[in-house]
């Protein structure tokens, strides 16, 4: 997920793009350039490793015409060679994208053999070679539009031709806007960009080429006509776009949850087959999951999935505490799970497995982090830059991650695999079924929000989903909230029980079910209030709890996802209900990159 911006009009445009691109850096900041027009008809580009940073008296040349954008990398390393604009060979046409090319590969190599020189290592490159080949024998705009019918995969870019007087963008999968200012022109990806300027936007739809010229713009759609369009106000204050119409990141990442599984499932899954290179499993006799936090709470859904699906013996461990085990590692699969990849104690951990001679696999969210300079293989979940402290989007796209590894390391049978796939690609129905119940959630989580104290319990794969959940509520509420095994709590924090302890039960309808009932019981006879978190097929828990939050049905071993969207909720609106500081919870980091 990038931030593209484009400018068209009277303005310099080089301080319009960095205005504009600094509104999108919570879309990624990992690098950023621009290409301006100028006056005599050349192409200026620059482009940086790193967040954009005060540059307020940055200039890069005269003109009124460009295009920007910040990084959140996908292919190729964080890099000034990586960085966006790309060029075609002569520094004439550059272009600026979001999205990700899937063919991009098959279509370098056909134009390497013609001759092309490919600079860095991204997808991206691919457009602006593909358009300077087909502007051989036709306008700029149809070469656009020609290089478009070779485009596989998601896609917004906004192309510039240095002796072109205009601006060619298009969207397919991946959001942009057009803005229309008084004499000037806009594109975006989001909103918050160029409300500076205007709010006056045109919302592209999938398929549509725009081409903005002194005469105007004019929008083509897929089939190639000309589109009518509607020039619409955004009722939205700067800040609040930048959240995209939500009150806080946190709510706006848990919104976006759908989209990530669906993210990740065009990643790795190609029609019913699991495309995840796993040479990172062959002859390991045995897995240690190392992690902090909530990527460690995904680490235990992982030895619970991986164990399940392909039966081999899974270890988790607190990073932080592994650098005191002296275990032989030689073949034992290391896994780091860290969404940052900054982690110090996690990249500790990884080091030590590493000196004793285990083979060692990164699953992070960030391409070029730390992490992925010291393992042997990484696997990276699609989440998009998180920003809000407390991690959510990320969660659930590792959960996605461990379970599609749990099935390509199964031996299961065709049709099984067919089967579990098809039941992942329900999810993110179920998680908008969820989000839609929010107020329910909401209004529960008022009814709640006075406790000091909370306790988590769940069994088998709700124990994880109960460990989460209660780190939820502590990181952005401060509520003492703690998660136990619910066949814990006899040995010790029964104690804690009463009508100020409210208990939440996480009951999963699988072969803990009636135990996990009774343990409710045993909790409701000591008073405490129980929150039950359960499938809406149970026409049981009710009769045994104080409320029950309802999730749509699925099958136990995906649980995790919909149950933690569920309390990710519950937790963001206990916060709120007591007015705290959701998006930077006191004395918390994103990542902690000391041990
Ligand atoms: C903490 C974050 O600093 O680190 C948590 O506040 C996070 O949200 C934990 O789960 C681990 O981070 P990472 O990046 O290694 O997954």
């Amino acid at each position: 997920m990038c931030g593209i911006v484009g400018y068209f009009g009277f303005r310099r445009a080089d301080r319009v793009l960095i205005s504009a691109l600094k509104r999108l850096e919570y879309r990624g900041y990992d690098s950023w350039g621009i290409a301006v027009k100028t006056p005599d008809n050349e192409l200026k580009v620059y482009k940086k490793t790193g967040a954009i940073g005060d540059v307020s008296e940055f200039r890069l040349c005269d003109g009124c015409i460009g295009i920007g954008h910040t990084r959140w990398a996908t292919h190729g390393k964080p890099s000034d060679v990586n960085a966006h604009p790309h060029t075609d060979c002569e520094g004439k046409i550059a272009v600026v994208h979001n999205g990700i090319i899937s063919n991009f590969q098959r279509l370098r190599e056909k134009l390497e053999s013609e001759g092309h020189k490919f600079r860095s290592e991204t997808d991206t490159e691919v457009i602006p070679h593909l358009i300077e080949k087909h502007c051989s024998n036709m306008n700029f705009e149809e070469a656009v539009m020609e290089a478009l019918k070779e485009l596989e995969g998601s896609y917004a870019f906004v192309a510039l031709k240095g002796d072109e007087d205009k601006l060619v963008a298009c969207r397919c999968k991946s959001p942009l806007i057009l803005g229309v200012g008084d004499g000037e022109y806009f594109f975006a990806s989001d909103i918050p960009a160029i409300l500076e300027y205007t709010n006056r936007v045109v919302y592209l739809e999938d398929g549509d080429t725009v081409i903005v010229d002194s005469s105007g713009f004019r929008v083509i759609g897929s089939e190639g006509e000309i589109r009518d369009v509607k020039v619409e106000a955004v009722p939205w204050s700067l800040s609040e776009a930048e959240k995209g119409g939500y009150e806080h990141f946190m709510l706006k990442e848990i919104h976006e949850n759908p989209k990530v599984i669906e993210d990740t499932l065009a990643e790795y899954v190609k029609e019913d087959e699991v495309e995840l290179d796993a040479k990172f499993a062959v002859g390991v006799s045995d897995i240690v999951f190392v992690s902090c936090g909530t990527s460690y709470h995904a680490s235990l859904v992982g030895k619970y999935v991986i164990e399940k699906l392909a039966g081999i013996p899974v270890r988790v461990e607190y990073a932080s505490e592994f650098n005191y085990h002296d275990t032989p590692l030689t073949r034992t699969l290391v896994v780091g799970i860290t969404q940052s990849g900054e982690t110090a104690d996690t990249i500790e951990a990884l080091r030590k497995a590493k000196r004793y001679g285990a083979r060692t696999l990164a699953i992070t969210n960030v391409l070029g982090s730390s992490v992925t300079r010291i393992v042997d293989h990484v696997l990276y979940t699609r989440a998009g830059p998180e920003i809000s402290v407390c991690a959510t989007k990320t969660f659930i796209a590792q959960l996605m991650v461990l379970y599609l590894m749990g099935v390509k390391l199964s031996t299961m049978p065709r049709s099984e695999v067919r089967e579990f796939l098809d039941s992942l690609r329900l999810l993110p129905v179920k998680v908008r079924e969820i989000l839609d119940s929010e107020d329910g959630i909401r209004e529960i989580a008022e009814k709640f929000a006075d406790y000091s104290n909370m306790i988590y319990i769940g069994r088998g794969i709700g124990y994880p989903i109960a460990m989460e959940g209660a780190l939820k509520m502590k990181e952005i509420s401060y509520i003492h909230a703690e998660g136990y095994p619910a066949g814990e709590l006899k040995h010790g924090p029964f104690a804690l029980l009463g009508k100020d302890m409210p208990v939440v039960a996480c009951v999963v309808r699988d072969n803990t079910y009636d135990i996990m009932l009774s343990n409710v019981k045993e909790v409701k006879a000591r008073d405490s209030p129980v929150i039950a978190v359960a499938d809406e097929e149970d026409t049981e828990v009710h009769k045994f709890v104080d409320v029950v939050l309802r999730i749509p049905a699925v099958e136990s071993i995906l649980t995790p996802v919909t149950y933690s969207v569920a309390l990710q909720l519950l937790a963001y609106y206990v916060a709120r209900t007591r007015g705290c500081e959701i998006d930077k919870p006191r004395h918390l980091a994103k990542s902690v990159t000391v041990e």
